[in-house]
């Protein structure tokens, strides 16, 4: 293929799509007003169910998830974790950075399981970045900050491993977001990365893990999707803790509409396949198909920087 046609390509593959400023705007005026009504404790994410993976951690930290979460975005949290050479105690030397952090919830959890010296969580979100240095940072040892992953505000080499959870599909530039992650990276340095993907997505990913933009020698990839969605099918089911709990939340009613029936489009229920009335309303004018497309799959990507 010439470099005229693969920028074609690219053209294609933008062609529907808001320019990044007015995308990254949109994205944090929906999370800012997310934080406004989401309960401490909250993840933002569709969780996944692995019984090998519960094992482990119930291993390293008993009943981790007892009476406050059915313990599903943990373990997502704690599948970043998985083929890092790292043991409990060498974290105890490691600087942690989280970009796409949201309420913080997540790498509140991730250090209280292997303690790095340092963990530092970034959010476009300033709404979520506030709640989370409210409620959960603890001196210098896990502080948040608001920020944009494709220009992060550190130094070169500051980070020992940089994790990113079900975030990245948000960002116009993958790429730019892998440089700046490759730069704030120490050499031999850990990037896990772990999202859910459409065609657009994926072609996007996949073209810069070819192009090789960065210096990452990307070492392990796992298909989580089977998990995932089992983890949402529990969700969905009768009687689950995550419908009781959206039944008690106080939201304002645009976010009841949009999190739809039993919060179906908080907990990832398209990528299952159910079709509540806002997805097909979504399709209907064109909005669902146009700007994100139907999933393929979840997937955790583990870089090492060269
Ligand atoms: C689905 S939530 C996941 C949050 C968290 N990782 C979790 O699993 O609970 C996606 C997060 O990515 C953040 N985000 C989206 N675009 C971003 C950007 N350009 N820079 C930094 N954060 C961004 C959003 O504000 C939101 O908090």
């Amino acid at each position: 293929m010439t470099n005229g046609n693969a920028a074609t390509g690219l053209r294609d593959l933008n062609a529907g799509i808001p320019d990044a400023a007015q995308l990254k705007g949109a994205v944090s005026a929906v999370y800012d007003d997310v934080a406004s009504w989401s309960r401490t404790g909250d993840f933002w994410n569709w969780g996944m169910h692995c019984p090998e993976l519960l094992n482990e951690l119930n291993g390293l930290r008993p009943n981790f998830n007892a009476g406050v979460s059915d313990g599903f975005s943990e373990q997502l949290y704690f599948q970043t974790l998985r083929g890092l050479p790292y043991t409990t105690n060498d974290f105890k030397t490691l600087k942690v950075l989280e970009v796409g952090c949201g309420m913080g919830e997540g790498l509140n959890f991730l250090t209280r399981l292997v303690d790095p010296a340092r963990a530092v969580g970034l959010d476009i979100s300033g709404a979520a970045i506030r709640r989370a240095n409210a409620i959960l940072a603890r001196g210098d040892r896990l502080t948040y900050v608001e920020g944009d992953a494709e220009s992060l505000p550190f130094e070169d080499g500051e980070f020992d491993l940089v994790i990113n959870v079900e975030s990245s599909h948000n960002y116009p530039d993958v790429e730019k977001f892998f440089r700046e992650v490759a730069r704030v990276l120490k050499p031999g340095g850990h990037f896990s990365i772990i999202d859910v993907f459409d065609p657009r997505s994926n072609q996007r990913f996949r073209g810069s893990l070819q192009q090789n933009v960065t210096e990452f020698d990307w070492i392990a990839e796992r298909d989580v999707t089977e998990n995932v969605k089992s983890a949402i099918r529990q969700r969905m089911a009768p009687g689950s803790f995550f419908r009781k709990e959206y039944a008690r939340k106080q939201m304002p009613l645009r976010a009841r509409i949009i999190g739809g029936l039993n919060g179906a489009h908080y907990a990832g229920a398209d990528f299952i396949g159910h079709k509540d009335t806002l997805s097909k309303v979504l399709e209907l004018a064109r909005i669902r198909t146009k700007f994100v497309g139907e999933y393929e799959s979840y997937r955790h990507h583990l870089a090492r920087r060269g």
